[in-house]
């Protein structure tokens, strides 16, 4: 990933080490695969979102809410085809917070920790003014929150009754990564 001054300019593609998988942003011709990711209950069920209904609700989504994003990559396998997307969002201004999401036809591949570490290698370029970068992630989210320890991410601890979670009072872990911390 090469270093950008502005959101505004077109981010580069990034491609993992071993080549398993690239991040490029996402555009509206993706909208077939993230409604194969974004229909899903079981992918949906520690987001914050609920699964998308139509094809009308994913390219009205992918408009108003992923085009606009200020950093959010499709997880492409070598065919460039998406399997997911990875964001990172701002808190304020030293802190943003990462979030990832993979088609479940793809999990337990290693596909979700190599994004999250080729994210966590590059942002602090492409973004000096980061701190922080945080993960807040449901108690019963084991998956995810494996992902973030073999990455390399602080376990902080748990954040109790921190937040409503599609009806749902939930504790959530936090984890944070600092641009002083090493990457695993
Ligand atoms: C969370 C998610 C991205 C993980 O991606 P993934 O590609 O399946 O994860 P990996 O294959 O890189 O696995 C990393 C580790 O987590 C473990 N793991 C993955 N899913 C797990 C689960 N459901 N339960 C227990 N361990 C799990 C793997 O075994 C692996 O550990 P190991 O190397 O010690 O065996 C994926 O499950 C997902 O998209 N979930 C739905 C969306 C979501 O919850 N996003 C995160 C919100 S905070």
């Amino acid at each position: 990933m090469e270093t950008t001054d502005s959101h505004e300019t077109q981010p580069t593609v990034v491609y993992s080490p071993p080549g398993r998988i690239s991040l490029r942003p996402m555009t509206l011709s993706d909208v077939d695969d993230y409604m194969v990711w974004a229909t899903d209950a079981k992918v949906a069920r520690f987001c914050s979102w609920e699964p998308c209904k139509s094809r009308e609700e994913a390219i009205k989504y992918i408009t108003d809410s992923v085009l606009t994003h200020p950093w959010l990559r499709a997880i492409c396998l070598e065919d460039d085809h998406a399997i997911g997307y990875i964001l990172v969002m701002p808190v304020d201004k030293i802190r943003k917070e990462i979030g990832y999401v993979l088609a479940r036809k793809y999990w337990g591949k290693g596909f979700g920790t190599e994004a999250v570490r080729l994210v966590t290698a590059e942002i602090f370029k492409e973004m000096p003014e980061i701190e922080r970068l945080e993960a807040l992630v449901d108690e019963d989210n084991v998956g995810s929150q494996r992902v973030l320890e073999k990455v390399g991410f602080t376990r902080e601890g748990v954040m109790r009754k921190f937040m409503v979670m599609k009806g749902s009072v939930r504790d959530m872990v936090m984890f944070s990564f600092l641009p002083s911390d090493t990457l695993k």
